[in-house]
């Protein structure tokens, strides 16, 4: 039987720098190097009625599979690690299906920044980091200070859409969301135990599914101020 503190253990991206992938960076077509320059523009760069913001998006499988499946939706994905980021840029950039896609490299406690109250439609977190350690609870994508921002930049119509493996996140996000002005619109423990070819899997998910454990899903809705 697994211990509670040993659920939170899971396997972090602590990624070695990639030379080639951050030497990548600047020549990529899909990065944005100054995000905040878009506020308030997003959908007129991308063209669309509907923004979903990928949060943590690890080497950028999910965004540019999503915004492949959905081409018209504008997806951006923001992602804080160099070496991640550029293996998503030149994925990104070498992926031949159409689509509307950009991506941030930076910290997503600075999402306020670049996009205007209103303007994000949908907010995904995909196996955000778990932070098991209470003094480090702060960084997760599901902390208030996180929650407050999310709030502001979400249309009144806005999600959060949250994947997890890890149940101990999960039970922490679940009421954070509650008490800071969002409603609980669905909830699945074994998402993956039926299709659902509308949402593509993550990097991570991946090798969840393949090791047989559950994934924890849930929507999220903005409350009416
Ligand atoms: C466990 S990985 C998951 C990657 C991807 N979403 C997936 O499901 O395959 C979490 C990712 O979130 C990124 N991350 C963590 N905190 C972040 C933050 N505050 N801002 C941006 N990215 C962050 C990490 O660098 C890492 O790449």
């Amino acid at each position: 039987m697994p211990t509670r503190s040993s659920l939170w253990q899971v396997d972090p991206m602590r990624m070695r720098k990639v030379k080639w992938a951050v030497e990548y960076l600047p020549q990529s077509k899909v990065l944005v190097a100054d995000p905040a320059e878009n506020k308030g523009k997003w959908k007129e760069l991308l063209q669309t009625d509907t923004l979903h913001v990928e949060l943590g998006c690890g080497k950028g499988k999910y965004s540019l599979d999503m915004a492949a499946m959905n081409e018209q939706d504008g997806f951006v994905a923001v992602e804080k690690n160099e070496s991640a980021a550029g293996i998503a840029a030149r994925k990104m950039d070498e992926d031949g299906r159409d689509k509307k896609l950009r991506l941030i490299m930076g910290d997503a406690d600075r999402i306020g920044e670049w996009f205007a109250p209103g303007e994000v439609d949908v907010i995904h977190l995909n196996f955000s980091d778990p932070w098991p350690k209470k003094r480090y609870a702060k960084r997760r994508l599901s902390a208030p200070s996180f929650l407050e921002q999310y709030k502001t930049v979400l249309s009144s119509q806005g999600k959060i859409i949250m994947k997890t493996d890890n149940a101990p996140l999960f039970e922490f996000s679940v009421p954070q969301f509650l008490s800071h002005g969002f409603s609980l619109e669905e909830m699945s423990v074994d998402f993956r135990r039926e299709e659902h070819p509308e949402d593509a899997i993550t990097e991570y998910e991946e090798k969840f599914i393949e090791q047989g454990k559950p994934i924890y899903r849930a929507v999220f809705a903005k409350e009416k101020a």
